[in-house]
């Protein structure tokens, strides 16, 4: 099944509860919430505190996304802020599987991004221990840029990679998806889609609907 992740950075942030409602209304189940720590990306987004306060008000399934270097000094703090699944990334960690451990201890989901440059072998080691990978298809730091066409490849290259592994591993793509290209994403492999500005920007409901025709269709 496709699971469309709306990426609450593209939110008017005047009016989150508001847009929260309209995801619901339109049987959205996951919210992506990106954490961005101005070190690992040159940008600085909004952190544990807003996540928790949001957790009190939605039943959404939290993937939070850790743009942050060295995230296992923070995931104590984000499982109490109601992550229902952590994603770290590959280029981020000192310690990956020592991470990766820290996650699964709290028995929530576990999720490795890879940047656009970084090779999808390099997480064939870690295969057994990952519920999810998540495939950046922008440099990851801001919202609103054009979708690299080198994620599909990489995509394809993963859907093989689980298939070997024998175990379900969600394969979740980030940055530049529209209603344009969501299609060529589902094809390469991508079964968890987020998107910040094609949901976010004019009306959300039709946003949301169109989406969701194509990923029921794929
Ligand atoms: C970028 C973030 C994305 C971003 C996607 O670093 O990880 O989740 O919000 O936004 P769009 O869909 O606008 O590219
Ligand atoms: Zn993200």
């Amino acid at each position: 099944m496709n699971i469309l992740a709306p990426s609450l950075l593209a939110v008017d942030y005047n009016n989150i509860e508001a847009n929260i409602r309209l995801l619901e209304e339109s049987n959205v189940s996951w919210l992506h919430l990106d954490v961005m720590d101005g070190y690992f990306v040159p940008n600085i987004s909004f952190g544990e505190p807003v996540i928790r306060c949001i957790r009190k008000i939605t039943k959404l399934y939290f993937d939070v996304h850790l743009m942050v270097i060295n995230p296992i000094r923070y995931i104590d703090d984000y499982v109490k802020a109601g992550a229902d699944s952590i994603t770290v990334h590959y280029e981020a960690c000192e310690d990956l599987s020592a991470t990766i451990a820290a996650i699964k201890a709290h028995n929530i989901k576990v999720g490795v991004s890879i940047k656009p440059d970084t090779p999808v072998s390099l997480l064939k080691p870690y295969m057994n221990d990952i519920d999810l990978i998540l495939v950046m298809s922008v440099e990851p730091g801001f919202g609103g840029q054009a979708f690299m066409p080198s994620a599909l490849d990489k995509l394809s290259k993963l859907k093989q990679m689980v298939a070997q592994a024998g175990r379900p591993i969600d394969l979740e793509v980030d940055g530049g998806i529209t209603i344009q290209n969501v299609k060529q994403v589902i094809e390469a492999g991508a079964n968890v889609i987020v998107s910040g500005s094609s949901v976010f920007k004019g009306n959300v409901v039709e946003n949301v609907e169109r989406f969701s025709n194509i990923l029921t269709e794929n």
